[in-house]
């Protein structure tokens, strides 16, 4: 069942991103053993955590979902934004980040499992409509069958209005599969909006903030 979330439990401590930086030695092995699905070398930074959680409007909604949380370094700063009658659940399909992710946010509910499964998840938790999914899914990574596959699933319970925040590498966007993103999201969302790039993260990324 979804954990319903509480401020008590998941208060993060003052330095949100100290737990995750303590993994940066799993999140390289990953990436040498998963680069198709890890897609980057290190984990993401607190400056672009900021820049994803911003204006994404967790802070009024009943049900959140984060994609690809890795070892959770994103998660201290969504907690941090929601209601404690919040819903929010994590779907990781990689067991190392999925085992280390339980250790660091063991109030959080965490689905060992693939993102495209997300409407058989929602369904199982009874779940109608989710306001906000926050992904750090490597989109430049995927086949362009899986990301609207996953796009797909993912409007079947993201609610009318809600919001679908994600992340890329300016770096990336000579990538076909980058390209092919960028010209799916205006098919799937109402608003595509671009954040300017975040330089302190490593590698400089931009955030896509989407609405339904
Ligand atoms: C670039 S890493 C980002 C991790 C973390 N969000 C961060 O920013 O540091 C991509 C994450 O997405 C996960 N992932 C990739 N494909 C997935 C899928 N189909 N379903 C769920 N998670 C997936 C990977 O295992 C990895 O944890």
């Amino acid at each position: 069942m979804w954990k319903e979330h509480s401020m008590k439990i998941h208060t993060p401590p003052a330095s949100p991103n100290t737990s995750c930086r303590t993994h940066l030695g799993d999140f390289v092995a990953e990436f040498i053993r998963k680069p198709g699905t890890t897609a980057s070398l290190l984990p993401s930074s607190s400056h672009l955590a900021r820049v994803m959680v911003r204006d994404a409007g967790l802070a009024d909604a009943e049900a959140v979902l984060e994609y690809g949380p890795g070892t959770g370094v994103f998660t201290p700063y969504i907690l941090r934004e929601l209601r404690p009658e919040s819903k929010f659940a994590a779907i990781e399909i990689n067991p190392r980040f999925a085992s280390i992710f339980k250790t660091v946010h063991p109030a959080v509910t965490l689905f060992e499992d693939s993102v495209e499964n997300v409407a058989a998840i929602c369904a199982s938790l009874q779940v109608a409509g989710v306001d906000c999914v926050i992904s750090g899914l490597p989109w430049a990574f995927f086949p362009k069958s899986v990301q609207i596959s996953i796009l797909d699933q993912t409007m079947r319970v993201l609610k009318p209005g809600g919001r679908f925040i994600t992340f890329g590498y300016p770096h990336s966007l000579v990538l076909p599969a980058a390209k092919h993103l960028a010209a799916l999201l205006p098919n799937y969302f109402t608003t595509v909006s671009k954040s300017p790039i975040v330089w302190l993260n490593v590698p400089p990324a931009f955030v896509y903030r989407c609405v339904r």
